[in-house]
């Protein structure tokens, strides 16, 4: 059995509250509903990003996030075993609902300290993942439970993130590294991961917290810590998302498709032709690209939400 999602932390509604796949939310049916133009999500007051602020919103924003929310606020991922049947070993795609034990890492295995990247010999015959702004391990626990063949690669910018997910009790530095990094900087995360090792990087409502500028920064990123063939998996948020129709209160329009919250994050929605063009102009093909509709539910507050992601795949073609 999957555990129980957790409790609504009772966040605002129109800021985090009503966010992405976060705790309280459950999904109701895939809902028969207009998708709105993907013009209505730009115009509105704007307000530009100061100097202070940078490719990932204000700075520190999130380790606030992660300071004052901890590590219940969003739902562990289970279901990327569902929409990225890749990261499974063959013989678990047909099944990926199937109950995994948790992770029970052997004290020895801390013996090198927590700082210390793994061993060539940890990696050999590994599926290297690398898992770009991995949170508090919401994605990563899941997925390795369920591939004992995975390695993984866990970086965020946020070291108050990358430290829980460091305590997490399923921890285990045979099996995953996490790291401070960010996506944006050059050679940042291939001055620890190495160049073209990764079969897959993982970008799970991610790149949608960066900067428009900043965004073709990171997909080079990750196009070097590719293999030739890999491939980036990526589900975000899309235009005409509910978050994004109902900019008011919490949040605020900065530019066409991006939304600056009241904590200081950023949110980017993503259309197919502009994500399309992002990954093809740097490198990759379009495996697929579709969006996502879903009617979720919120119990507690008895309302339906509207929700739309984008989910794709890309695969690198060229350095
Ligand atoms: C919406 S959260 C998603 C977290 C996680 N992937 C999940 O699905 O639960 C966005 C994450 O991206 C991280 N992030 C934002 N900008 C980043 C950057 N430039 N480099 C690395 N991580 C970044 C944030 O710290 C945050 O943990």
């Amino acid at each position: 059995m999957e555990p129980e999602s957790r409790k609504d932390d009772d966040d605002n509604l129109l800021g985090w509250g009503l966010d992405l796949e976060v705790s309280g939310t459950r999904e109701k049916r895939v809902g028969e509903w207009k998708k709105p133009a993907p013009s209505s999500n730009s115009g509105g007051r704007r307000t530009r990003i100061s100097k202070k602020q940078f490719g990932s919103g204000e700075d520190g924003a999130w380790d606030k996030f992660y300071a004052q929310k901890g590590i219940k606020f969003f739902k562990d991922r289970h279901n990327l075993r569902k929409f990225f049947p890749e990261l499974l070993p063959e013989y678990q795609r047909d099944n990926p609902e199937e109950h995994h034990p948790k992770l029970k890492p052997d004290p020895d295995a801390y013996e090198n300290g927590l700082d210390t990247p793994p061993a060539d010999e940890v990696l050999a015959d590994k599926l290297l993942v690398v898992e770009a702004g991995c949170g508090v391990g919401n994605a990563c626990f899941p997925l390795l439970r369920a591939n004992p063949e995975m390695f993984m690669f866990s970086f965020d910018f946020s070291k108050v993130a990358v430290d829980f997910l460091r305590s997490n009790a399923e921890y285990d530095p045979t099996r995953v590294f996490a790291f401070v990094g960010d996506l944006t900087k050059e050679s940042d995360i291939t001055s620890i991961v190495g160049r073209g090792k990764a079969s897959f990087v993982t970008m799970i409502w991610v790149l949608s917290a960066l900067t428009p500028e900043s965004m073709p920064a990171a997909v080079l990123e990750a196009n070097a810590l590719l293999k030739k063939g890999g491939s980036v998996l990526l589900r975000d948020y899309a235009v005409g998302d509910l978050a994004q129709i109902r900019k008011c209160g919490y949040t605020t329009p900065v530019a066409p498709g991006l939304l600056r919250r009241g904590d200081g994050t950023i949110a980017y929605f993503f259309d197919i032709d502009g994500l399309k063009h992002l990954f093809e102009s740097n490198g990759f093909k379009t495996e697929y690209i579709h969006y996502v509709d879903r009617q979720l539910e919120n119990r507690k507050r008895e309302i339906q939400m509207y929700r739309r992601w984008i989910q794709a795949k890309f695969e690198k073609i060229v350095e």
